[in-house]
């Protein structure tokens, strides 16, 4: 499942975001974290993680995403990564295909993630940059993404993905995975679907006998599949 997360980000958040991560920023050759699969097509920038600005900019994303009820019913998380910083510009502007460690070490909270679920925070606007789209390949084929500025997807941690060249402009992202209370991708949706078509019912209709009957469900399929 691919989900796109509207304004993530508000204005002022982007804002500070972009100052944070200007040219001044302490950018490190992105090479450096990738795992050996990975590091052969790995051309970009990272910002460096026991930075000032990483810190601020990490603390801004972790609170937009805990006011952020799409983001919570669709990943379910247990744990997240400390968010990372990217930039893909000049000659190093892409990411060929890869996928990613199924365990990855995130240095702020000194944790292993399980990569369940990934997310990526675009922070440049479309219109500055030519190429840089994050392609997903999954079972069904491929999917081009290349959001407003603000805006995030989530896709499967399982699937193999990839930035292509940026052939003009820069473009700057956040990247970092979820570890989700539901492993299974598959449950996750379906819990997803649930929650979704029972939040459309009681606007439509209101609280009612069978609303709370199927929330009933919700939180038992959530219990049955679930660890804390
Ligand atoms: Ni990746």
């Amino acid at each position: 499942m691919l989900l796109h997360l509207k304004n993530l980000l508000r204005p002022e958040e982007l804002a500070r975001a972009r100052t944070l991560l200007g040219d001044d920023a302490p950018w490190t050759d992105g090479a450096s974290t990738a795992g050996a699969q990975a590091v052969t097509h790995k051309r970009n920038a990272q910002l460096a993680q026991d930075s000032p600005q990483a810190a601020e900019l990490q603390q801004l994303v972790r609170g937009a995403l805990q006011r952020d009820p799409l983001f919570f019913s669709a990943a379910l998380p247990r744990k997240i990564f400390n968010p990372l910083f990217n930039r893909y510009s000049g000659d190093m502007n892409h990411y060929g295909p890869h996928v990613d460690g199924a365990v990855l070490h995130s240095r702020a909270g000194q944790e292993w993630v399980r990569t369940d679920v990934s997310c990526t925070l675009f922070l440049a606007e479309p219109d500055e940059y030519d190429g840089g789209e994050l392609l997903v390949h999954d079972t069904y084929g491929s999917r081009g993404v290349k959001l407003a500025a603000g805006d995030a997807v989530l896709y499967p941690g399982t699937s193999v993905h990839e930035v292509t060249p940026v052939t003009r402009g820069a473009r700057l992202a956040s990247f970092f995975w979820i570890e989700s209370m539901v492993r299974s991708d598959e449950q996750r949706r379906t819990l997803f679907e649930l929650d979704m078509n029972l939040l459309r019912l009681r606007e439509r209709h209101g609280e009612s006998a069978e609303t709370i009957a199927l929330s009933g469900v919700y939180h038992n399929l959530l219990r049955q599949w679930a660890s804390t």
